[in-house]
């Protein structure tokens, strides 16, 4: 297959394209290198052996996609591109909706112009909100109590991207709904790279453990969990990379949705203590008020991937903070200033 990878060159991306690129699939990658750098699609293509067709360009706008896209060639279309920071998307509403939402109008339409049917949406198990109960499956309610403009974004999508297939039904679809990303390409050449701060928990426990940051705050230790803190279904991005395989591999005209989760939920201080196990590091941490938004336990039900898609998370905890302790020392600033 001939794959478009949009906002390719990111965290979530990179790691796809590796995936695909030894499977012998064609990748285009198109970013405007906002929250990603061009270093990680040239150490794509060193870890592949193959080429990569890489397009800069701004998805958000549909003109200079359109003129970017109009000669290239591709069959199926991996839609990642996009602003994901929950925080950043309270303060930058505006922008989270115009980018996220717009993007995927553009892409969708350059698609009907262009015939290509295949589809994969990068969603989040974010559009489940404040989840009923801590397990999660796809038939949870979606779109209810959703406390951030990322996560509303998100669900648009989704509706967005059922509506357009409805008008053209030869389309492909398929929506994973990705619960918490973490960890790092076994060889410690790509991996997460925030800029700033970090938001999510793995990348700033990666920090204190390099000493580039004093201790890791622990948003709060009064859940209904085990220990009192969050509970979260934490993917290596190697299993949800693979994921990503075996849903272009499985499409069919309509819609379906998947889950991307392992279905085992751990707690902060458990990736904590994990983290400092991997890496031989004291990891300080103090406990601080409870983030604005988070929910206590947020576990995906991952059967019907394993089921339908033939795919199954297999690797550990202990693996993810392994692969991301790797890229972390071997990349102490990420990929900025690289290449
Ligand atoms: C995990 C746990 C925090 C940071 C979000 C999005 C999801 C996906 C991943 C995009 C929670 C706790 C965190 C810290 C902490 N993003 N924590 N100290 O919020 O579960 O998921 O990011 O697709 O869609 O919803 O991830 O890593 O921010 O938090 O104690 O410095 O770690 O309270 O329990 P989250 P996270």
């Amino acid at each position: 297959m001939r794959v478009l990878l949009t906002g390719g060159a990111g965290y979530i991306g990179s790691h796809i394209a590796v995936v695909l690129l030894e499977e012998g699939h064609d990748v285009i990658v198109i970013d405007d290198f906002s929250n990603s750098h061009p270093e990680a699609v040239r150490r794509v293509e060193e870890l592949s052996g193959r080429p990569v067709i890489r397009i800069d360009c701004d998805l958000a706008d549909l003109d200079a996609s359109s003129r970017a896209l109009a000669d290239v060639e591709f069959d199926s279309v991996i839609h990642l591109a996009g602003l994901k920071s929950i925080g950043e998307s309270v303060s930058r509403p505006s922008s989270y909706y115009r980018t996220n939402i717009v993007a995927t109008l553009n892409i969708l339409d350059i698609m009907a112009i262009k015939d290509v049917r295949r589809f994969v949406f990068s969603s989040s198990a974010t559009v489940y909100g404040t989840p009923d109960s801590p397990v999660i499956d796809e038939s949870h309610p979606v779109g209810r109590g959703l406390t951030n403009p990322y996560g509303w974004s998100k669900w648009m999508n989704e509706q967005i991207i059922r509506d357009v297939q409805h008008a053209r039904p030869e389309l492909e679809v398929s929506l994973l709904r990705y619960f918490n990303p973490v960890g790092a390409h076994p060889s410690g050449q790509i991996g997460e790279s925030p800029s700033g701060t970090p938001n999510n928990l793995m990348p700033y426990v990666a920090q204190v453990a390099a000493g580039t940051r004093d201790r890791v705050s622990v948003f709060g230790d009064s859940y209904a969990t085990p220990d009192g803190t969050g509970v979260r279904d934490y993917i290596h991005i190697m299993d949800l990379a693979e994921g990503h395989l075996a849903a272009l591999a499985h499409l069919s005209p309509g819609v379906t949705v998947y889950n991307l989760g392992t279905g085992v939920g751990h707690s902060v201080l458990e990736l904590i203590r994990e983290f400092s196990a991997q890496s031989g590091r004291e990891i300080p941490y103090r406990v601080t008020a409870p983030r604005t938004g988070d929910v206590s336990s947020a576990i995906a039900d991952p059967a019907k991937a394993n089921s339908e898609l033939g795919w199954r998370a297999t690797r550990s905890l202990a693996d993810s903070c392994r692969d991301s302790w790797l890229w972390q020392s071997q990349n102490p600033q990420g990929l900025t200033g690289q290449g």
